[in-house]
């Protein structure tokens, strides 16, 4: 499954069959074709109602594509419009990444196999899933950005088993299995979601193993040796993890390294200063990276930009939340924080740095799913843009955004994106 996943960051190939030749030729033949016109043009004396014809075309081209705009501006509502004035959206522009998206470096520059077509071809076919998900309110758990991302890698991956570790009612359980009809599963989960059916819509799944209840064991706790052979699985390279625990991340990769497995999702890969747990982004967040490395002036450029923009975005952090004791800005003001920030140690500088050089050196791929859509679409509060990459569909492109079904989902929905990260890793 993996080997399609990936491909190296490089220039537009040139083929060796001689791709570039042959468009060159396409260019020359055109040219001679127009030569030969103008030629013909001129030698019948027709250049001129020729230009004239021409200017026609283009003036009613030109009326047909702007009332077209006023009809688009239209059908959007007026609520879109003055949302879009109200975030400083004049002219459409939107400010995604403008306080720097931090990554994670891998070991050989290769990113997914995956393009923005794939993913907007891909939410086409999901929207309709997701409408029929059991649990409609899914608070506390994975809204829309999420479930499109894992379904997406999921059914891209086509793994040979499943792992999920926190599944709460079961609603990323059941969009594993809408990405794969007949996989099994494996969910490892404290409370069993059939407990929640008692109170509300919940979703367990009939080809799953649940290690649930009384029968709970966590992740970095599971004979794997065991449980693969149990399964069948000869190659744990064709598995799928999909975490969403809120445990320290840095704790996981180490024990998913140490049990073989290549293939990694981490729902909540909270950005530096928020969140309950270390994250993958917090770790890349390192001086050498656009956007990582902070300094705890508030008068800064940085300091500024973020007071202001904690005003509209209820997740966005400024320096006071950003920095603890002695400047600390790392993780979360300078505490790694594990088990929904239960448990907590500081540490140094050193060490947060020592851990991304750790992580870089065992990956592959790191690859954040964007944002669905730009806010001034989904109507999104939390996250700040300014921390994440351009959406798929961006801002502006309501015609898209409705295409695709999205304008029919609840705003509350689009509220839940934290930078699912999803991770190839080996260890060499
Ligand atoms: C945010 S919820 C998961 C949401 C779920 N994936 C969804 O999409 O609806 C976190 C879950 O992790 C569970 N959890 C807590 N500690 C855990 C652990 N050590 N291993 C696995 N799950 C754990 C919690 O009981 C809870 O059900």
């Amino acid at each position: 499954m993996l080997e399609r996943v990936l491909s190296s960051r490089r220039a537009t190939p040139v083929s060796d069959d001689g791709d570039e030749a042959g468009d060159e030729s396409k260019t020359r033949k055109h040219i001679s074709v127009a030569t030969r016109v103008t030629n013909y043009v001129i030698r019948t004396g027709h250049l001129w109602p020729c230009l004239l014809i021409g200017l026609v075309i283009v003036l009613v081209t030109s009326f047909v594509y702007h009332t077209r705009d006023l009809v688009c501006i239209s059908a959007s509502s007026s609520d879109h419009l003055s949302r879009l004035r109200f975030f400083g959206f004049e002219g459409l522009e939107t400010d995604f990444g403008s306080l720097g998206v931090p990554w994670c470096r891998t070991k050989h520059d290769r990113t997914v196999e995956w393009t923005t077509k794939d993913l907007i071809k891909g939410l086409e076919e999901f929207v309709p899933i997701y409408e029929t998900r059991p649990i409609k309110n899914n608070m506390y758990g994975m809204g829309f950005d999420h479930s499109f991302g894992l379904w997406f890698i999921t059914r891209w991956l086509k793994p040979e088993l499943m792992i999920e570790s926190g599944a709460f009612k079961g609603h990323s359980t059941w969009v594993l299995r809408q990405a794969m009809p007949d996989t099994r599963i494996i969910s490892l989960t404290p409370r069993h979601p059939e407990k929640y059916l008692k109170k509300g819509p919940a979703y367990v799944d009939e080809n799953c193993t649940y290690f649930a209840g009384k029968d709970f064991v966590d992740f970095g706790n599971v004979d794997w040796g065991k449980v693969m052979k149990k399964h069948g699985i000869k190659d744990r390279s064709q598995v799928l993890v999909f975490f969403d625990d809120h445990q320290n991340e840095l704790k996981r990769l180490k024990q998913a390294l140490k049990a073989g497995f290549r293939h990694l999702v981490f729902e909540d890969n909270y950005d530096t200063g928020t969140g309950d747990h270390y994250s993958f982004r917090q770790m890349c967040d390192q001086f050498y990276i656009r956007g990582g490395g902070h300094s705890c002036i508030k008068d800064s450029d940085e300091g500024r930009i973020r007071a202001r923009r904690k005003k509209f975005w209820e997740k966005a952090v400024d320096i006071d939340e950003l920095c603890g004791p002695g400047e600390a800005w790392w993780g979360v003001r300078g505490q790694m924080r594990d088990d929904f920030n239960h448990s907590n140690k500081a540490i140094s500088y050193a060490e947060h740095f020592k851990n991304s050089r750790f992580v870089e050196s065992v990956l592959d791929v790191y690859w954040e799913l964007p944002p669905v859509a730009g806010p001034s679409l989904t109507h999104q509060t939390r996250y700040d843009p300014a921390r994440a990459s351009s959406p798929i569909v961006e801002d502006g492109r309501y015609g898209l955004f409705r295409r695709l079904g999205l304008s029919g989902l609840e705003a509350s929905v689009f509220n839940g994106y934290t930078q699912m990260v999803y991770l190839q890793v080996s260890q060499e």
